[in-house]
């Protein structure tokens, strides 16, 4: 009965929680870690609704993985507010999940060892770990697996055990940096649908940073286009798609995907253009 209470099986599933960033800029010092440091984002104010999906794009370090960092808590603004769920993000927690480009398995456990061990370190009794781990593992397709090592199992397959062990924490915020971006196009689009279909039957709050523009569009419902560096948000673009969008076989050929993933494609060349200029002109 706990284990069942634990997934949630029958119940409606409560929202993801709210996101506000208001005037959240960050710098770095000089000559600390990669590149050059010194302004990074510059006065970022963006407002996710409980449970909305928002896909994130700009030019190449213009900050979309610091942004991800600092609603993660792994690091704290130089300015302004990060709030998740109305409380300020004081540091990494369950609560909030991130996914990599590399899955991060751990090679020496299972499947199902690498799902349950999150829940595991925060103290839920094993037997619930294992229900809940089972659940989402066997909702994304890897109901064969649980007992298979990473090395066993396809690029696809390490993500999908990736996103399986963000969502087992029942995190209020599911953060996204270029998650499917090693792997090729149809397995790209299948985890994508995957995702899709769980952000659908959990109603978490998904923020999902990509380069690909055709992708941004058609798993959100808002690309927010960041900036050249310094990050700021540049625009923002609603994207009125139907949301099962996994069951429309024919959307990328429609005209209206068609029309939203060329808006994206301006508003971003337009940026890239500006990036240029200012180099140019620096
Ligand atoms: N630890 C660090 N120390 C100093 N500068 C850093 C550090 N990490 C990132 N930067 C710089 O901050 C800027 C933003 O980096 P970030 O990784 O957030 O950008 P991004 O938009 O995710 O880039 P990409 O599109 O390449 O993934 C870049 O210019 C980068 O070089
Ligand atoms: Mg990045």
């Amino acid at each position: 009965m706990v284990a069942t209470a634990a997934v949630n099986q029958g119940l409606p599933p409560s929202l993801g929680s709210e996101v506000e960033l208001l005037g959240v800029s960050k710098v770095r010092p000089k000559g600390a870690g990669r590149e050059t440091g010194g302004l990074v984002l510059n006065h970022v104010h963006l407002h996710l609704d409980p449970g909305s999906f928002v896909a994130i794009v700009g030019p190449g370090g213009c900050g979309k993985t610091t942004l991800l960092r600092l609603l993660a808590g792994l690091e704290a603004p130089s300015a302004g507010h990060v709030h998740v769920g109305g409380q300020p993000v004081q540091g990494p927690s369950p609560r909030r999940g991130i996914i990599f480009q590399d899955a991060n398995l751990f090679p020496w456990l299972s499947v199902l060892k690498n799902t349950t061990f999150g829940p595991l370190a925060v103290g839920v009794a094993p037997a619930v770990a294992t229900a809940r781990a089972t659940h989402w593992l066997t909702f994304l397709g890897l109901g064969k697996f649980l007992h298979r090592y990473p090395h066993e199992l396809s690029g696809g397959m390490q993500q999908r055990v990736a996103i399986a062990r963000a969502i087992v924490n029942e995190p209020e915020l599911l953060l996204a940096d270029e998650p499917f971006g090693g792997l090729d196009w149809i397995t790209r689009e299948q985890v994508c649908d995957e995702l899709l279909r769980l952000w659908h039957t959990t109603r978490k709050t998904f923020l999902y940073v990509t380069h690909a523009l055709e992708e941004a569009v058609y798993v959100s419902q808002r690309v927010v286009l960041l900036s050249a560096r310094p990050g700021t948000v540049a625009h923002v673009i609603e994207i009125n798609l139907p949301e099962q969008r996994w069951a429309h076989a024919d959307l990328r050929f429609t005209p209206e995907y068609a029309r939203l993933v060329e808006e994206v494609r301006e508003v971003f060349a337009e940026q890239t253009a500006l990036a240029q200029s200012a180099r140019s002109a620096a």
